[in-house]
């Protein structure tokens, strides 16, 4: 359990499985105060109770998000984030980990060219319109963490999924600019860079064995571990390797 000192209004995106509800389960634990964005709260306030947690909880409420909203929409980040703040007072932590794959590679079919658009739009966009909107309430609490689901994909592309790889080196530029415009304000950014996570995003791409992936519980720890850390030593890149990666 964290101190009372150390416990933050933490907003998640993608908390409706994989990382992202991984990363909410262990906060809840560790006492923060969680407010959750997914595209349907009815199902996430459904598998929730079934795992004991409810918004009567002091520490927990969930807000439709949809990371391709309009401002002006009620699932919209603007929209979410406005509704924690009048909730817990202010915003002090930021996991976006929604995020979509496509299998688009450098030669793609003509069809292929709005999935592209889509993927950019959810894996740069919505993380940059999230922390744009979160960015006074980052600021105002003088000490403001923001923890980045990239991917070692972002650093590196290994294989053919040239444009998963190119929403995630993107995403990482966007993790350099928010790093240097939030220092001075004591905001702290990690661009948390995974390999294979043992999720379902993982499972439609790779063949390597669930149990040699990364489990999301054991992410969910690191981010734990990073909103712990004081401003003076929060890293501000993480690779989480599952498989040997020489140099990275
Ligand atoms: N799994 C891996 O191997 C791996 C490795 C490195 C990085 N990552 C990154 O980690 C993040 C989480 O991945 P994951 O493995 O947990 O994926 P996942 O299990 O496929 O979950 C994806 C999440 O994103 C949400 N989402 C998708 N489109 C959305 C939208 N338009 N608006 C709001 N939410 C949306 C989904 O919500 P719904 O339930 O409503 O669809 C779901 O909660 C992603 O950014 C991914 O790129 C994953």
């Amino acid at each position: 359990m964290a101190s009372a000192s150390s416990q933050r209004t933490v907003m998640v995106s993608g908390a409706s499985r994989g990382i992202g509800l991984a990363v909410a389960l262990n906060l809840l634990a560790e006492g923060h105060r969680l407010s959750l964005g997914v595209r349907d709260p009815a199902a996430l306030r459904h598998r929730l109770q079934q795992l004991g947690w409810s918004e009567d909880a002091a520490s927990l409420s969930i807000h439709p998000y949809d990371a391709l909203a309009a401002p002006d929409q009620p699932n919209s980040a603007e929209t979410w984030v406005a509704a924690t703040a009048e909730r817990w007072g202010g915003v002090e932590a930021l996991v976006p980990s929604a995020g979509i794959l496509s299998r688009a590679r450098v030669c793609y079919s003509p069809g292929e060219e709005a999935e592209i658009a889509r993927l950019l739009d959810v894996n740069l966009m919505g993380p940059w319109r999230l922390g744009r909107a979160a960015w006074p309430q980052l600021q105002a609490c003088g000490d403001g963490r923001l923890v980045m689901l990239v991917s070692m994909s972002g650093k590196r592309v290994k294989g053919r999924l040239a444009a998963y790889g190119v929403s995630k080196f993107a995403l990482l530029g966007l993790c350099q600019a928010m790093r240097n415009e939030g220092w001075e304000s004591g905001i702290r950014v990690t661009a948390l860079c995974p390999g294979w996570v043992n999720t379902a995003m993982a499972a439609a791409v790779s063949s390597i064995d669930k149990q040699a992936m990364t489990q999301p519980e054991d992410l969910a720890a690191t981010v734990a571990h990073l909103l712990s850390l004081p401003a003076s030593a929060v890293p501000f890149e993480l690779a989480v390797n599952c498989l040997l990666e020489s140099g990275s």
